[in-house]
């Protein structure tokens, strides 16, 4: 069965001594208080991921993540860092998709779709957001958006490769806004997203996936968020960066 798992994105916060200070707590707490055998992910900023990765070794509950690789193998591209860099220091995971990258960086399905097979290829994990805007979810496109965004950015992929990702479901409007999705709307597409990748893969596929819930969960609605049946988990913003938040969400599956 499917994994649970809580995942933080530190976006572009906390530098590096005050990330390794957070991370120290963050391992500490998860060591003591969880319980479960669900899965804390911290998916920091590229300076810190090889000393994080360096202080998880042998808390087998704790795994890092970058939150973002380059399409191509390697190469001419200044400023850039590929998947075969990340998978070399030892992390497991890596954000694609996310909205900030979509928004700000012009990141499309096409070119996700690419970063997925260069991600999988070096045998990473991708942690594929997906989630429609105010706009489109008023104008009751919600669906379309989603499905677009799986049968564009991932549904090229066969059962084998498609069976390493996870998914993360974060409307943008409840992104770092304090605005969090009600249960019954974040059920509602969790619930979709498995339906289509049964479609597209099998039930057995769609029963392995864990799908993760995205913007302003907090302690308090973590519990009744995680409670839904196809939610298995959460990918933390704001909430990442204070170690008691993070781990009071992990432990929520204790
Ligand atoms: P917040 O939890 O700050 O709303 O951010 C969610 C998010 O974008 C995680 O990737």
């Amino acid at each position: 069965m499917r994994k649970k798992i809580v995942a933080g994105n530190w976006k572009m916060n906390l530098d590096y001594n005050e990330g390794l200070g957070v991370f120290s707590e963050i391992i500490n707490m998860v060591k003591d208080e969880v319980t479960g055998t669900q899965e804390a992910v911290i998916c920091s900023p590229f300076i810190h991921l090889h000393s994080l990765v360096q202080l998880a070794k042998g808390y087998t509950k704790v795994s890092l993540g970058a939150q973002n690789a380059h399409q191509a193998e390697s190469g001419a591209y200044t400023g850039e860092t590929s998947a075969k860099m990340i998978k070399s220091i030892g992390a497991a995971y890596v954000i694609l998709g996310h909205s900030e990258r979509r928004q700000y960086f012009g990141e499309t399905n096409e070119l996700l779709a690419k970063k997925i097979d260069t991600v999988l290829a070096n045998d990473l994990r991708p942690i594929f957001c997906i989630g429609e805007t105010l706009q489109e979810r008023e104008a009751n496109q919600h669906f379309d958006i989603i499905k677009s965004q799986l049968v564009e950015g991932v549904f090229h992929l066969d059962a084998a490769h498609f069976s390493k990702l996870v998914i993360a479901y974060e409307p943008v409007w409840a992104i770092g806004t304090g605005v969090t999705a009600s249960s019954e709307q974040a059920q509602e597409i969790h619930a979709f997203i498995r339906k289509e990748i049964v479609a597209k893969y099998s039930q057995e596929v769609a029963d392995n996936t864990t799908i993760l819930y995205g913007g302003s969960c907090n302690p308090k609605n973590a519990p009744e968020l995680f409670a839904q049946p196809d939610i298995d988990g959460g990918l933390i913003g704001g909430a990442s960066l204070k170690s008691r938040d993070f781990v009071d969400i992990v432990k929520v599956f204790n």
